[in-house]
């Protein structure tokens, strides 16, 4: 038969997937004997559970909750400070106009701590706060609502209220293109100034949204010694393989050649070798979805294209990169 994915990663790392309402039914199965963690690829985020001022949302993440506790799974939490998916109302008063920064750090520490609070000790880390790194140019921060109305060190402030609200819990700075030399080093740059502050951060999440042909194996390993050299944990924490190389822009491609599948399974071979090697460092691997027959990369980066990013195909059976991965000598 089969082996289960986080059974043959016991002894490195969780082995995770991030999950919605519709993929929590259709791909339960696989769910349930695959990945021995589960985020929530949107239903934790900001304008999911907290829609206006006074009124919370958490009928999903509940049932999500439910389901991980009825199943032994662990949960990641995803993620409570970004730029997006963040309703206006949070920036606003009454009026429309933007509110003042002890307004918003009010607001802040009132959604931190309502959401943290509610599933107080059964998460075991949370992103805390997500892609606040500038992608390109001299500024360390993106410019976002966040910095410009409290400055800098709103990135402070969520950790420290987030640390606040569940003390157990293993906070983390996320973002994307975390491999590439230059952004990587702005994200070193600002964890180490948090560390350097004494602010509570306990790990870097590594997006790993990877292709065909990006990062370089090389750029992966930097990254990752890198960011262990602050002495903090890292989780790969969206992790989804393109069947397409970063300047592929088709969109006529309907099936998977033969040609797409071995290339990624190539790709997924290195990337877990890569990640088994760093095992004590890297505790947690979240693919971002579990098999080809729902991804957000299916419209992405080119609409209407179809992508199928993961080790299980559309029917939820394993591919050649799911034997990439499994089969290895197992030295431990
Ligand atoms: O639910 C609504 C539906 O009611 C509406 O009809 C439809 C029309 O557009 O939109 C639906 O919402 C979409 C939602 O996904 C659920 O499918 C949003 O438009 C769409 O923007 C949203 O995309 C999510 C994206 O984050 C938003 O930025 C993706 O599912 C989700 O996979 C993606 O995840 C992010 C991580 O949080 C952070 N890192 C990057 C990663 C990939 O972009």
């Amino acid at each position: 038969g089969t082996p289960s994915l986080h059974e043959v990663y016991q002894d490195y790392f969780l082995v995770g997937a991030a999950v919605n309402p519709i993929t929590l039914k259709s791909q339960q199965e696989l769910i349930i004997k695959h990945f021995n963690s589960i985020t929530a690829e949107n239903e934790m985020k900001f304008e999911r559970l907290h829609p206006e001022e006074n009124r919370f949302t958490f009928d999903h993440s509940d049932k999500m909750m439910s389901f991980a506790k009825e199943h032994g799974k662990k949960v990641r939490g995803h993620t409570l400070v970004w730029h997006n998916q963040t309703p206006d109302w949070f920036f606003t008063d009454e009026e429309g106009n933007l509110v003042d920064r002890e307004t918003l750090l009010k607001r802040m520490e009132t959604h931190i701590s309502t959401v943290m609070g509610r599933y107080k000790g059964q998460i075991y880390s949370w992103d805390v706060v997500n892609e606040a790194v500038s992608d390109s140019g001299e500024d360390l921060l993106r410019d976002s609502k966040w910095l410009n109305i409290i400055g800098e060190d709103f990135i402070d402030k969520a950790f420290e209220y987030a640390h606040k609200a569940d003390p157990e819990a293993a906070l983390f700075y996320n973002d994307y293109n975390e491999s590439d030399p230059e952004k990587r080093e702005k994200i070193y740059t600002l964890v180490k100034g948090l560390v350097d502050r004494k602010v509570p951060i306990h790990g870097i999440g590594l997006q790993a949204h990877w292709n065909l042909t990006k990062p370089s194996y090389d750029n992966i390993r930097q990254a990752i010694e890198r960011y262990a050299s602050l002495g903090l944990q890292i989780h790969i924490t969206e992790m989804d393989v393109s069947v397409f190389d970063s300047e592929d822009k088709r969109i006529d491609v309907v099936e998977q050649t033969d040609e797409m599948k071995e290339a990624q399974a190539e790709r997924y071979q290195h990337f877990f070798e890569l990640l088994r090697e760093y095992s004590d460092v890297i505790t947690s691997v979240t693919f971002w979805g579990a098999a080809d027959d729902y991804t957000w990369l299916s419209n992405f980066p080119v609409r209407g294209r179809k992508n199928w990013p993961f080790v299980f195909d559309e029917n939820h059976e394993p591919k050649l990169s799911f034997w990439k991965i499994v089969d290895f000598d197992n030295g431990k």
